[in-house]
């Protein structure tokens, strides 16, 4: 099967890019991630993908005082790469319309909430004090509008009592690695586009996002109702 080429942007820990190496040397996912780049100099993600021989690029906010220029660099560098998907993996910058939309259904973003509850930070802190039952994690089409691209895949997870934002973020993590998982899996055997701002998957519309079933694919939304 043809390899998924793969760019992550990242800034902090690398916890998804080292599962996704684990994923890919485990024979689990036919991938080649080409590039890993951030924002953040001391990013561990960074050092995650040396150890790895992959390419760990910094991009110095500092030296590109507009968003546009930084953008611009981010754009270079992608090219150069050539990557099919690139994902957005904890990349604390907001990037300009203009590169977004240069990788329409070719940029998603992992984020920790039920999207579209909870955009941006604090997503567990907001959940709890909304006395919310459930949170979990989003895999989603990158637009210009922060968390705002239309759902490709959630995980759900219940929020238990005495639950802290620490035990939530704890609990959701290795969740959210097998979302994104199984998102790179239907990114390499499927046709996965943003049409008229809709996921479709082999040209077929789905109005909802697939959901992490318990044994690690994903499943249409549709499939629940259908056997309830
Ligand atoms: C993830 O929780 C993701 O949802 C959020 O940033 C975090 C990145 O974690 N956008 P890591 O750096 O991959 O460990």
């Amino acid at each position: 099967m043809p390899k998924l080429r793969c760019l992550v942007l990242l800034s902090g820990r690398g916890s998804n890019l080292a599962t996704m190496i684990t994923a890919r040397d485990s024979g689990r996912l036919p991938l080649d991630i080409c590039a890993v780049i951030s924002n953040r100099r001391a990013a561990p993600g960074l050092e995650i993908a040396r150890q790895a021989d992959i390419p760990a690029i910094f991009v110095d906010p500092l030296s590109y005082p507009e968003r546009q220029s930084y953008d611009r660099q981010l754009a270079q560098l992608i090219r150069e790469w050539q990557p099919e998907l690139i994902l957005l993996a904890g990349f604390m910058r907001i990037l300009g319309a203009e590169l977004v939309n240069a990788y329409r259904s070719r940029m998603i973003n992992l984020h920790p909430s039920l999207l579209p509850k909870y955009t941006g930070l604090d997503t567990y802190k907001r959940a709890l004090a909304a006395g919310d039952s459930h949170y979990g994690a989003s895999i989603h089409f990158v637009t210009p509008e922060l968390d705002a691209g239309a759902l490709i895949g959630q995980a759900v997870l219940a929020i238990e009592p005495g639950d802290t934002a620490e035990i939530m973020a704890s609990r959701l993590q290795p969740v959210e690695h097998q979302l994104l998982v199984a998102s790179l899996e239907l990114f390499s055997r499927h046709t996965v586009e943003l049409i008229d701002d809709m996921l479709h998957i082999d040209g077929k519309l789905h109005k909802k996002p697939l959901l992490l079933a318990a044994d690690g694919r994903l499943i249409s939304a549709g499939y629940f109702n259908q056997r309830s």
